[in-house]
């Protein structure tokens, strides 16, 4: 074993501190090899143990960014911002939010991702556009920016590749919650992006990665701290994923609910979710206007999108699930209205499997809304498949009850 990584091993195993160098060689060498996976892990293990300063993680955050491609937006004037969620239900907020910060005179180059389990990925979502294609390459996506102003797109073999490689790991050495390797994570992808600020989207609540609202707290005070450690403005924005975000989950539902909040007429929460992150005081008035909307259009066309032709998964059925009785919503849970999404269809639990576009679910209703017996609560979107199982999970997601 290398004496230079035996040192970097025990020092952090016994609680001390990295310096910026040997965080850089560490990640070198996991890229290349020379580390060992068993080093690596041990690693992770010590980190998830001991945790790491800001100074470490904003070490780690760059040598992983660096470790792949960091893209450039050369000729183009900024400023390059974009937005990062940590997942939820009914998370729509990147398809309205890319154009609407275009619409305000951004570049927004956002660089997204796949559901996994109960929570939805943006690229799911675009692709229930016919013909949408979220893997373009680079000349096409600077040219993109340049005409609309923002793009959408998957992420590349050669962003971050450090990040793949500790990511699998983490898995399997159960070191996924760990501040610091969350932190650093995220971030090295997102500054492969070239951007000069970035908005955290910190979500909490059942149908969120962190249950907790303080656990958001801190992993938002670490992005926060992080980010801005190595060079990018960044804001951070805690929000409640206690209750599916606007109306509609699944994949080709949301898009449709994301069209109708670009033309003024969305869900209150998520117009109010959007336009806090954007953090533009124009950003509500130039929404309600419907201009943004003429610029997702624009994107997706640029994209190979066809919006006139129906959505993929058009033609399933849809099926009423009604109040028993009179009374106030006293709950509408996020994870469990996900779960139901999922069991019809709409997610994936592992990278691999397919998905239906059409499938989902939606809400007609949330906590401390009236209902009269016999009102539909939720409207469920199917094709016949996880039918039962998800009319069981929303019987027990939406609940009326005497306020
Ligand atoms: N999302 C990421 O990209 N990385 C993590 O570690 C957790 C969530």
């Amino acid at each position: 074993m290398g004496l230079w990584i035996r040192s970097i091993l025990e020092a952090k195993r016994d609680g001390g501190l990295l310096a910026g160098p040997d965080i850089i060689r560490f990640i070198d060498g996991v890229v290349s090899g020379s580390v060992s996976r068993p080093q690596a892990a041990a690693f992770l293990s010590a980190v998830f143990i001991h945790g790491m300063t800001a100074e470490e993680t904003v070490a780690l955050t760059l040598a992983m960014r660096d470790s792949g491609v960091v893209l450039s937006w050369p000729g183009l004037t900024g400023p390059f911002v974009d937005k990062h969620s940590t997942g939820g239900v009914g998370d729509k907020v990147s398809l309205v939010l890319a154009p609407l910060w275009a619409e305000l005179g951004r570049k927004v180059p956002m660089i997204s991702g796949r559901g996994l389990g109960h929570t939805g990925g943006t690229l799911d979502k675009l692709e229930a556009i016919p013909g949408f294609s979220t893997d373009l390459p680079t000349a096409r996506l600077q040219e993109i920016l340049a005409e609309v102003g923002c793009f959408i797109c998957g992420q590349t073999d050669d962003l971050a590749p450090a990040d793949r490689i500790l990511y699998a790991l983490r898995n399997e050495t159960c070191t996924v919650p760990s501040i610091p390797l969350i932190t650093a994570s995220i971030l090295s992808k997102k500054l492969a992006e070239g951007i000069d600020e970035l908005v955290m989207d910190v979500k909490w609540g059942t149908g969120a990665f962190m249950k907790q609202r303080a656990d958001a707290e801190a992993l938002g005070a670490s992005l926060k701290a992080v980010g801005e450690g190595a060079g990018v403005a960044t804001r951070v924005v805690l929000s409640d994923m206690n209750q599916p975000l606007g109306e509609a989950v699944g994949n080709a539902l949301e898009v449709t609910e994301a069209i109708r909040c670009l033309q003024g007429d969305g869900p209150s929460d998520l117009s109010a979710l959007v336009c806090a992150l954007i953090g533009d005081s124009r950003a509500a008035e130039v929404l309600s206007s419907g201009a943004a909307y003429e610029r997702f259009a624009h994107m997706v066309t640029a994209q190979g999108g066809d919006l006139r032709a129906p959505l993929r998964g058009a033609g399933c059925e849809t099926e009423p699930l009604c109040a028993a009785r009179a009374g106030v919503i006293t709950r509408c849970d996020a994870l469990e209205v996900g779960q139901a999404a999922f069991a019809l269809g709409s997610g994936r639990a592992r990278a691999e499997q397919d998905i239906h576009p059409g499938v989902g679910v939606t809400v007609h209703h949330k906590t401390g809304a009236v209902v009269q017996a016999g009102e539909p609560l939720v409207t469920i979107t199917h094709a016949g498949h996880g039918l039962e199982a998800a009319r069981a999970l929303l019987a027990g997601a939406v609940v009326v009850g005497d306020g």
